[in-house]
């Protein structure tokens, strides 16, 4: 697996950052493709980089002219559901139109592995937990919308093409890389973890809990927070899988366990020491009352085990980068 080169769409943002690291801790060749409009350049720690869009055909062209590549793996969307309700256009734009323009670019020079970042949100509200990948997809906002087209297109690819790829539907994605070097940085910042993480810093004076009334047991939010190292590590896996012939598949990636917004502030108490105010919010529209993953498929087929199965470990790797944060700028 030395010598083969991985092209890394969208290796600038959180989960891409971590790819380019372990890829490269791995022995694999890097390129990184990001346009830097979420991501940040510093955060890419070693490879080739080359600054540009996954919709520009010059550049992939001459990109596919100039590199022999083996696989692509593809980060480079915007995942903000609000956003996606208000903006539709540039989340079809950009997470499904300029994704068949790099297919076409791939297919065009022979390039036959993809890894494709999806996401939870093509189940839309589930009807039954925890959701395995057999759950029906209707995703209730353009953001899972436009990362299920691209899942029906790579089948499409698969059928006309011979593209494999694996699509790995992501639960909730948190933590940072134990190195402390690179972790979440967004510019506006909307998840949960890093937000409450904010207000120990005192970047922030305190956390909204959106909802305090859902049917759940303290009547907040469940989700399931995956380590972004065991995603990475599972897109090791799948890639693997796709270098040694196999065909392709689509896995949730999650821990098949809830916390609730409520005791995910409990624990950032606990690692921080700090004592992190909360405020009672309204619900934020579109938010599910539960979601987990059923990951079983992944573990069977790929062998995948999460190193970081426990949020009060997840949460500390995260409160080494954010402590670091909060004196950048
Ligand atoms: N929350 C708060 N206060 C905040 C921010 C979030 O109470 O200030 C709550 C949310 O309402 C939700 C939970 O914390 O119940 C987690 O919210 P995040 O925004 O951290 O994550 P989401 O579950 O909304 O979103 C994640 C991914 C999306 C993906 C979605 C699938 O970030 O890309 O899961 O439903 F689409």
């Amino acid at each position: 697996m030395k010598n083969e080169k991985i092209l890394v769409v969208g290796g600038a943002g959180y989960i891409g950052s971590h790819m380019v690291k372990d890829l490269l801790d791995s022995g694999y060749a890097v390129i990184t493709l990001d346009d830097l409009s979420t991501g940040h350049r510093e955060l890419v720690t070693g490879g080739e980089f080359i600054e540009g869009g996954l919709g520009d055909r010059v550049l992939l062209e001459r990109l596919f002219s100039t590199h022999k590549i083996s696989a692509v793996m593809h980060f480079a969307a915007f995942s903000l559901v609000g956003e996606s309700v208000e903006e539709p256009l540039k989340y079809y734009r950009n997470n499904m139109a300029a994704t068949a323009e790099l297919l076409d670019s791939m297919i065009r020079h022979n390039v036959t592995r993809f890894i494709f970042s999806s996401t939870a949100a093509v189940y839309g509200e589930p009807v039954e937990i925890p959701i395995t990948e057999n759950h029906p997809r209707n995703p209730t906002n353009p953001y899972g919308k436009s990362k299920i087209a691209v899942e029906r297109m790579l089948k499409d690819c698969d059928f006309a093409y011979g593209l494999k790829y694996i699509s790995l539907r992501y639960f909730n994605a948190s933590g940072a890389d134990e190195s402390g070097k690179i972790g979440e940085r967004h510019s506006n910042e909307t998840h949960l973890i890093p937000l409450v993480l904010e207000v120990a810093t005192g970047q922030r004076e305190n956390i909204k809990i959106f909802g305090t009334s859902y049917p759940t047991p303290d009547g907040t939010c469940i989700r399931d927070y995956i380590h972004v190292s065991d995603l990475t590590k599972a897109h090791l896996l799948a890639l693997n899988a796709l270098l040694s012939g196999g065909d392709s598949e689509a896995y949730n990636l999650g821990n098949n366990r809830g916390y609730s917004v409520r005791e995910v502030i409990e624990l950032a108490r606990k690692v921080t020491g700090k004592p992190i105010p909360a405020i009672e919010a309204d619900k934020r529209p579109g938010d599910p009352a539960v979601l987990i993953a059923g990951s079983d498929k992944i573990k069977k087929a790929l062998g995948w085990k999460p190193d970081y199965e426990d949020l009060e470990t997840i949460i500390k790797t995260a409160w080494v980068w954010h402590q670091k944060e909060a004196t950048y700028t």
